[in-house]
């Protein structure tokens, strides 16, 4: 008899979602053309819209895929099965639930389970479609390395690659015009991509959402490093990064089915506190955006990413719906989903990471 897996990519894109699909088809073709795997375009959109959007995935289609960036198969981080936009007749918009629909798509088609590859946000509505009937398998993906039971997801070393090859960068400019740089990162509400950029590119301040930062002793870390003849100062802060007592740094969603804030910015709003507390050097502001989402995975993602693959696929196969992948060193296993979205994984202000970063001089802004 034959089987078919629907997969789906969704939230924000991530370098290694291609090996993620390549591990799953290649497994699925070592079972004697027992199963067929199928793409859902641009999430769950694909299965949702007036005009269903599936495609197949052959072998064939998914060779050499590891090492491309993105997903071939799309994807979105605006709405989703329970809150679809629909555009009414006089331009405004509507959200859907059209969970029933696409169970009803789903059974049509033929489907056993669905593979459902994303963030937190994506997990969330594995559980949902979970509970309303519908077998699903998680893959943990983000850059920002926040889902509390994998040690790693995949992407975020890439992330980290890249955000390290730019302060190495700008290390060298800073240094020749004796200039502070901040370089902002992504990361939502997690330091882990600032926290090991700025251990990696030997940054000499790391300011991170889970320790909130006062600009005087940012300013006082720089002033020192000046009056110690180091002449120049490299700071990186995580998007999600606020003062003592202040909030996050961003904008309200304008697109439809969007319900994130934007972060972004508290790169120019901490150059405006330093600069209103007298530093009178110049100061400089990068923000990586989302080149750090970009490109070809490194080599650590692309073989995290074709295990979580593998073992989705496996996890299928054995009926072990409900579960999402995870990587527990030394270990590829799987959690419940319910566990898995519980709480996020942020950094520990006693992590030890943390205190290398303290031990090698870093600071954090908070004393
Ligand atoms: O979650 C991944 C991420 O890149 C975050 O680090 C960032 O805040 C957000 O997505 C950006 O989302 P968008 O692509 O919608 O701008």
């Amino acid at each position: 008899m034959s089987h078919k897996i629907l997969i789906a990519t969704g939230g924000g894109d991530c370098p290694g979602l291609n090996a993620v699909i390549r591990g799953i088809v290649k497994r699925a073709a070592l079972e004697n053309d027992e199963w067929q795997v199928y793409g859902c375009i641009e999430a769950f959109n694909g299965i949702l819209k007036d005009n269903v959007e599936i495609v197949e995935l052959t072998e064939s289609m998914v060779s050499g895929l590891h090492v491309k960036g993105g997903t071939i198969i799309k994807t979105t981080n605006k709405g989703g099965p329970f809150h679809f936009p629909v555009r009414l007749p006089d331009g405004s918009w509507k959200m859907e639930d059209r969970s029933q629909l696409m169970k009803k798509r789903f059974e049509n088609m033929g489907f056993d389970a669905i593979i459902n590859i994303g963030g937190d946000g994506s997990q969330r509505i594995s559980l949902d479609l979970l509970n309303i009937g519908i077998p699903v398998v998680g893959v943990p993906k983000t850059i920002d390395n926040d889902l509390s039971s994998t040690d790693f997801t995949f992407g975020f070393q890439t992330a980290v690659q890249i955000a390290t090859e730019a302060i190495d960068k700008l290390v060298t400019t800073a240094e020749s015009h004796n200039r502070v740089f901040i370089m902002e990162v992504m990361g939502r509400d997690a330091g882990w991509i600032a926290l090991h950029t700025a251990i990696a590119g030997g940054a000499d301040v790391c300011i991170i959402p889970e320790i909130p930062y006062r600009p005087e002793a940012i300013a006082k870390k720089i002033e020192t490093r000046y009056k110690n003849g180091m002449g120049f100062c490299n700071i990186v802060i995580a998007e999600g990064a606020k003062r003592v007592g202040g909030d996050v740094v961003g904008k309200a969603p304008t697109a439809i089915g969007d319900q994130h804030i934007k972060l972004g910015g508290v790169g120019d709003v901490l150059k405006q506190e330093l600069l209103d507390l007298g530093i009178e050097h110049d100061i400089r502001v990068t923000v990586l955006g989302h080149l750090q989402r970009g490109g070809t995975p490194v080599a650590y993602d692309r073989i995290l990413a074709t295990e979580f693959g593998v073992k989705a696929f496996e996890l299928v196969k054995e009926k072990k719906y409900g579960n999402l992948v995870v990587y527990r060193h030394p270990d590829i296993s799987y959690v419940p989903l319910e566990e898995a979205v519980k709480e996020p994984h942020l950094v520990k202000p006693d992590d030890f990471l943390v205190r290398t970063a303290r031990g090698v001089g870093m600071a954090f802004g908070d004393e």
